[in-house]
């Protein structure tokens, strides 16, 4: 089967998620679209242009509607939040946009992927507004935040992020929660690690709350690593590869979990993300776990008091 991945959204995040799935060789057709039509056009004959230094990969323009064809849609339009306006702001607006796709996107046979912010909530709008089983619906949730604990854990211990095992899970917000409990390294609990201090946790979780702040102080955007992160979900749905990924999805009584969309460890194959699973956690995870399903269940009331 030839696997086309549809990406709705091409600014900077859509754009990295295109490269890096193109580097991945998971897909054989790479559809894009944009609102603003040059753009989309603009993006796809420049990856085209690049084919030489990529596997065989077609890229061109395609409308929402025959993005019902592909495997895998993803999700990236929308914006990001400017500094003089609420968060609520954003989240009517990307609601909006996330509530249309999904209506298109209604029977639709594939996987949608939703990385457009806040993830969370737009995972539970699109679901609702598309119909689709929540295993089909998936946000790249906490997988980034993930990411970033790994990457700065590694750091801290001079070991590869791939020998660091810890996981966030919950909001891709401020209200995630740092499975510290769990975390562990060659079988040793991160917690009886040489060197380790509990004294360093808050901080480190703040730190990592806080890295998308940093880098958007900087230079506007985040916009590679979520390429990268979401390059790497599609190639687990396209190619069946059932790897346990911390992405968010409408809960359906994981933990005691329902009518949220948050992120848990999650077998993520060719169905979409399936089976969840429920770590182990202390009681102050389990609580902080729980605040932030309260938080997003709060923030999505307030969507849906306000139309
Ligand atoms: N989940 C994550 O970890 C994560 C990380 C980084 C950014 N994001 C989010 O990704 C989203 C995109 O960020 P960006 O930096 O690429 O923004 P951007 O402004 O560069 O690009 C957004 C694009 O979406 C397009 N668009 C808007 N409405 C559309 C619609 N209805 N149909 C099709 N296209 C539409 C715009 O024309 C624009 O090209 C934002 O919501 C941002 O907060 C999420």
């Amino acid at each position: 089967m030839r696997h086309k991945v549809g990406i709705i959204g091409v600014g900077s995040v859509g754009a990295s998620v295109a490269i890096s799935t193109l580097h991945s060789g998971a897909a054989d057709e790479l559809w894009l679209h944009d609102l603003d039509g040059a753009r989309a056009e603009g993006e796809a004959m420049d990856l085209a242009h690049g084919a030489w230094f990529y596997p065989a990969c077609k890229v061109r323009t395609a409308s929402v509607e025959e993005m019902r064809n592909a495997q895998v849609v993803v999700v990236a339009a929308g914006r990001g939040g400017r500094p003089d306006e609420t968060r609520l702001d954003l989240l009517r607006d990307n609601a909006r946009v996330a509530r249309d796709i999904g209506r298109t996107l209604a029977g639709f046979a594939g996987t949608v992927v939703v990385v457009s912010n806040p993830v969370d909530v737009l995972v539970r709008v699109l679901t609702e507004a598309s119909g689709l089983p929540p295993q089909r619906v998936l946000g790249t949730g906490t997988l980034l935040d993930t990411s970033r604990l790994r990457q700065m854990l590694g750091h801290r211990l001079h070991l590869s992020s791939n020998s660091v095992h810890a996981q966030v899970l919950g909001e891709h917000g401020d209200s995630s929660v740092l499975l510290w409990s769990g975390a562990e390294v060659g079988g040793v609990p991160l917690r009886s690690w040489p060197g380790w201090r509990r004294g360093q946790e808050d901080a480190l979780a703040q730190q990592v709350r806080k890295a998308a702040y940093e880098v958007i102080q900087r230079k506007g955007f985040t916009n590679h690593a979520i390429g990268l992160v979401t390059a790497r979900l599609l190639r687990c749905l396209l190619r069946g590869e059932q790897q346990v990924l911390t992405v968010s999805r409408v809960q359906q009584g994981a933990l005691g979990l329902r009518d949220v969309a948050l992120s848990l460890p999650t077998v993520v194959g060719r169905q979409g993300g399936l089976h969840v699973a429920e770590p182990v956690m202390d009681d102050a995870e389990r609580a902080a776990l729980e605040h932030s399903a309260q938080v997003l269940r709060a923030a999505h009331a307030s969507i849906a008091a306000g139309g």
